[in-house]
């Protein structure tokens, strides 16, 4: 059962909350495998997705995945909304909650804006990603991904390479792999990876070559070209040169059933070649389209969709 009334982070959930919503996403996935993608479960709730930063994948699939269910949507940009003319985060929440928003998705640049606005609000908040800490839905669409591609989780051995310093992927993906049985490896620039990360259990590595070597997974985080300007990066060349993720490096160090994850965007030719983009064992469209069940599924267990039913 899913214990809590929010979904804030994967630091927070149990091994077996975490099964059971990669679960109820696994029977998600046959209502996407019907011609008529479409079922009553939550006929009459409305959920509102507030996303103070762009987003492409989650925004789309939470709406995609409400609209599926049956629930109405109030999609809010801040940039054009009344945020523009000094409306509070706090009653930009209250006045969406006044019109009947049952859930709130929300994606911030502020660290804890989710955990804020839960405290604000009588309804249930997912975090759509907010700062450098979490995005727990792509850790568990990740979990769910790699659950359905290997069969398993327990025993995995993950490498995720990158900026880890500022990655929310990385985070929720770190507790969320690890509470799975899963042991990770992180490598990046020295620069890019904070103190104390080993107290997750996951081992640090700066050099490619050891952590790469017999990888079942490479999880490979967007390069934020931002990180440049902050003087963290000599360049994006070098950064290519030093961990660019490519099929020769795969072919030398991980056996020959390794899987490539990516969260999307990517910056091919930057963190990841074009060929590996591209190859069959790079499951980044397997994750969107999995986002889109898992989304379905924190709806539905959230707003109480099981005695609604579904078709
Ligand atoms: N992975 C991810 O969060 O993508 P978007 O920014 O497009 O939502």
């Amino acid at each position: 059962m899913l214990q809590r009334r929010h979904i804030l982070g994967l630091e927070e959930m149990t091994p077996e909350e975490i099964q059971f919503v990669l679960d109820t996403a696994d029977s998600m996935k046959e209502i996407l495998s019907r011609p008529i993608k479409k079922v009553p479960a939550l006929r009459g709730r409305t959920v509102c997705t507030l996303f103070y930063e762009p987003s492409t994948r989650t925004r789309s699939s939470f709406e995609l995945a409400a609209k599926i269910l049956s629930a109405d949507t109030i999609s809010i940009t801040p940039s054009t909304s009344s945020v523009v003319k000094g409306e509070s985060f706090r009653d930009t929440l209250l006045t969406l909650q006044a019109m009947g928003t049952d859930l709130f998705v929300i994606r911030h640049q502020c660290s804890g804006a989710p955990l804020f606005a839960s405290k604000i609000v009588s309804v249930p908040v997912i975090n759509a990603g907010d700062g450098m800490h979490e995005h727990p839905t792509q850790g568990l669409l990740d979990l769910l991904t790699l659950r359905a591609v290997k069969g398993r989780l327990s025993g995995l051995k993950v490498t995720i390479v990158g900026d880890i310093a500022h990655s929310r992927v990385a985070r929720s993906n770190i507790w969320g792999f690890t509470k799975m049985g899963a042991s990770v490896r992180l490598v990046g620039p020295p620069t890019l990876i904070p103190l104390g990360l080993e107290a997750t259990g996951a081992k640090v590595y700066d050099r490619l070559e050891p952590a790469l070597e017999g990888a079942d997974v490479v999880y490979v985080l967007r390069i934020q070209r931002e990180r440049m300007e902050s003087g963290l990066l000599p360049s994006l060349r070098e950064y290519t040169r030093l961990y660019g993720i490519t099929p020769e490096r795969l072919a030398k160090l991980t056996p020959a059933d390794v899987v490539v994850m990516h969260p999307g965007p990517m910056n091919r030719g930057v963190e990841i070649s074009p060929e590996v983009a591209d190859a069959g064992y790079c499951v980044v469209t397997e994750q969107v389209a999995n986002g889109v069940a898992l989304r379905m599924a924190l709806l539905y267990l959230l707003l109480g969709g099981a005695d609604g039913g579904k078709e």
